[in-house]
């Protein structure tokens, strides 16, 4: 058990620097895998998905050191093609090693990773595309299986602009003799930011932040240094949470361009914001402003990852707002603990429509996924008097120092020792 206990009511106050960004660097570490030789990676964020993504890299022969946010993989020999079950069920996002993988070493193996609490998560999109690129792949219960003896460039097309395909595909891509232009693509800047790292591998991708990246395929790669960006969604997640708590808080480090619908939606709440360079400075309106309408999108969208986040801030609202997700089937998971907290929420399929409460009350609630379990904690810092939040090793997953850095920003929150159940 993992538990975060809460003092709710305190405004936050202060400046935080913004962690590196999960979703950027769990690709950009399966792309050193393209590369007989060592990535250099800053700014790697201290959580658990990264170090499952260390195991799985160790596991397929690389060799990894990592202190406190710098980084060294050295893939110059692959001893293993095999991602095992274990792994893939811990992180989903495991699947994006098999692109890679397939491309240095002509063949992987993974496993379907399954359904999660937010949804179905099938992995489709990814096979498509290397199939489209003349790679073999078989599924049979459950393991994936790809095979790639020498393959050209081709023209490949997303039905929906998937992040992690995409990144697959580009990784894919760059096993391939010649040029894959990829249409559909997601725009997410996660994939800009892995195509500038490929760039520093020496691999030459056109149009990433777009929905046509172009892809030559390259070998006798470059050692790469690269530098995580903020995370975005860390970032907006700290900003909620003094927005929540009628606080004012200066992020430093952090993606601002990356993060303009985010941005937008909490000035929409009233909260006056400040950014200057890699700052922003949020101030929270004494009351804040219910949205009648926001709906999660892929980018420039306001993002799924998100919503919850925004779920428990809008309880705290002066009016009824409405939620739309449209991107995960089963994000609404956390209205539950929210309801048991005192909030008041209709959730219709993908629509989520909270009515004005204003206050919520503290009280033992559980994180059912990442998002989901941030979400928990914002709304503890809100609440009247103490909050639980318990398996909070799903937060962990994501976010690096979070009860340390809610701390510094004055938060009365804690990890509550080991507990029987
Ligand atoms: C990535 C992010 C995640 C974020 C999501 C959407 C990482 C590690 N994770 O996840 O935090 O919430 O983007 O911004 O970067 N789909 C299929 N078939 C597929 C692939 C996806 O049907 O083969 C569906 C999914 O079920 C989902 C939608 O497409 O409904 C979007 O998924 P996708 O963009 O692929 O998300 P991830 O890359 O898994």
């Amino acid at each position: 058990m993992n538990d975060i206990q809460i003092l709710g009511e305190i405004p936050l106050y202060g400046e935080l620097c913004t962690q590196g960004s999960k979703n950027a660097v769990l690709p950009v570490m399966a792309a050193s895998l393209l590369h007989k030789g060592v990535t250099v990676i800053e700014n790697v964020p201290r959580i658990q998905d990264v170090s499952c993504m260390v195991k799985i890299l160790e596991r397929l022969g690389a060799s990894v050191t990592w202190q406190d946010h710098h980084m060294e993989i050295d893939a110059s020999d692959l001893s293993c093609f095999e991602i095992p079950l274990t792994d893939v069920k811990k992180m989903r996002s495991s699947i994006m090693v098999l692109g890679p993988l397939v491309a240095r070493m002509g063949q992987a193996v993974t496993y379907y990773p399954g359904g999660c609490s937010i949804g179905k998560r099938p992995v489709d999109f990814h096979v498509k595309l290397l199939r489209d690129l003349g790679i073999v792949v078989e599924e049979c219960d459950g393991r994936i299986e790809a095979k790639a003896g020498k393959y050209r460039g081709a023209q490949l097309r997303l039905d929906f602009p998937s992040v992690g395909a995409t990144e697959n595909a580009v990784m894919a891509a760059v096993g391939a003799e010649g040029e894959t232009v990829i249409h559909g693509c997601a725009r997410e800047p996660e994939i800009v930011e892995l195509c500038l790292f490929l760039e520093q591998m020496g691999i030459e991708t056109k149009g990433a932040g777009t929905s046509v990246i172009r892809v030559r395929g390259q070998k006798g790669l470059k050692d790469p240094h690269y530098h995580v960006c903020g995370d975005r969604i860390a970032a907006g997640t700290y900003l909620a949470a003094a927005a929540a708590t009628g606080g004012e808080i200066c992020l430093t480090d952090a993606p601002v361009s990356y993060m303009k619908a985010t941005l937008q939606a909490l000035a929409a709440c009233g909260c006056e914001l400040k950014t200057e360079g890699s700052r922003v400075r949020i101030r929270a309106p004494k009351k804040l402003s219910p949205l009648p309408f926001l709906e999660t999108e892929v980018y420039p969208g306001f993002p799924t990852d998100m919503q919850s986040v925004f779920l428990a801030l809008l309880c705290l609202a002066d009016g009824d707002s409405l939620i739309r997700e449209n991107i995960f089937e089963g994000r609404f998971e956390t209205v539950g603990e929210l309801r048991k907290m005192g909030a008041d929420i209709e959730v219709d399929g993908r629509e989520a429509r909270i009515h004005a409460g204003g206050r919520l009350k503290g009280g033992q609630v559980t994180a059912r996924d990442l998002r989901g379990g941030a979400a928990l904690i914002v709304a503890g810092l809100a609440a009247a008097g103490e909050t639980v939040v318990c398996h909070c090793e799903h937060v962990d997953r994501g976010y690096e120092r979070i009860t340390e850095d809610l701390s510094q920003l004055g938060a009365r929150i804690k990890r509550r020792e080991e507990s029987v159940q």
